[in-house]
């Protein structure tokens, strides 16, 4: 979660899942809740997507259904693409993909919230159409557009905790007092449990000034623990958008140096996070 767009939230939930999935060997899902269907497109490439699309075979239809449930039928079962990502040696990694008619959705879908009589609640459209396959996962990780609109607040209703990627700037990192404020507040109304799991600085920039100071201020934060996995600005970082590589290992598809390092750290905290007991 970020209410900036171009902070990597993306690449952090793909990287993370590949991770999970790779060197813990947890069976994962991606959910890719932002109309720009970028995880989307980095998990299963554009050719792919066009024929779900098309099918209606993607998380739209989760909430077209719910807007129409006469006319519309949402399919879990053929909607999950199973085995995942452009690495091949990752098996346990399964996504739900996204369209750019979730834009059209959102809309619709928050009059329908303020509609007085309806029988579905529409923040709990997403968490009733994944229950029959919840508990398949080790984890599932959201990937969110940048706002707290209705579809982000579905995603937030089923989690368990958020993650803060931002880049080490004024701008990214203005917003986050008021993200884990509202989040908190959401929650709350709910009586749902949802940490704020921390911040993941991303893009640093290693002899910026405003990077060096900023992140300095983000150590001091008090709204969100940082995390200690950094990811620096790197080409092959950016270069792992690109689905039409193949690739056999996570180090090769991330990078050998400091990047597969930071996945490594970051995806080892969240794990003894939920498995300590
Ligand atoms: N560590 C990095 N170094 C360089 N480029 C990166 C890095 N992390 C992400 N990017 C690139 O930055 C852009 C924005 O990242 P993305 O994950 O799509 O952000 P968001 O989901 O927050 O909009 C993408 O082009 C991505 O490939
Ligand atoms: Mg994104």
């Amino acid at each position: 979660m970020n209410l900036k767009g171009g902070v990597a939230k993306t690449t952090t939930t793909v990287g993370l899942a590949e991770m999970l999935t790779s060197e813990f060997k947890k069976k994962v899902l991606v959910i890719d809740l932002d109309p720009q269907t970028n995880a989307t497109l980095m998990l299963i490439g554009e050719n792919k997507w066009k024929d779900l699309n098309e099918d209606g075979y993607t998380i739209a239809t989760i909430f077209e259904e719910a807007l129409d449930p006469d006319e519309v039928k949402f399919i879990l079962e053929k909607t999950i693409q199973k085995s995942v990502s452009n690495i091949s040696s990752i098996k346990n990694l399964d996504l739900l993909p996204s369209s750019l008619d979730l834009m059209d959705v959102q809309e619709r879908i928050a009059k329908m919230a303020t509609g007085p009589f309806h029988e579905t609640n529409p923040i709990e459209i997403l968490k009733k159409a994944i229950r029959p396959i919840n508990y398949h996962y080790d984890y599932i990780l959201i990937d969110c557009p940048p706002n707290l609109d209705i579809i982000t607040l579905n995603g937030l209703r089923i989690s368990n905790g958020y993650l803060i990627p931002t880049v080490p700037d004024i701008l990214s990192t203005y917003g986050i007092p008021q993200i884990v404020k509202r989040v908190k507040e959401f929650a709350r109304n709910l009586d749902i449990k949802l940490e704020s799991l921390g911040i993941v600085v991303t893009k640093y920039k290693e002899n910026s000034k405003i990077h060096k100071s900023t992140l300095e201020l983000l150590k001091n934060e008090s709204d969100a623990p940082l995390f200690d996995s950094i990811f620096k600005e790197n080409n092959q970082m950016a270069n792992a958008a690109d689905f039409t590589k193949y690739y056999s290992t996570f180090k090769e598809k991330w990078g050998y140096d400091s990047q597969s390092q930071a996945f490594y750290n970051l995806a080892k905290q969240i794990v003894e996070r939920y498995e300590r007991k």
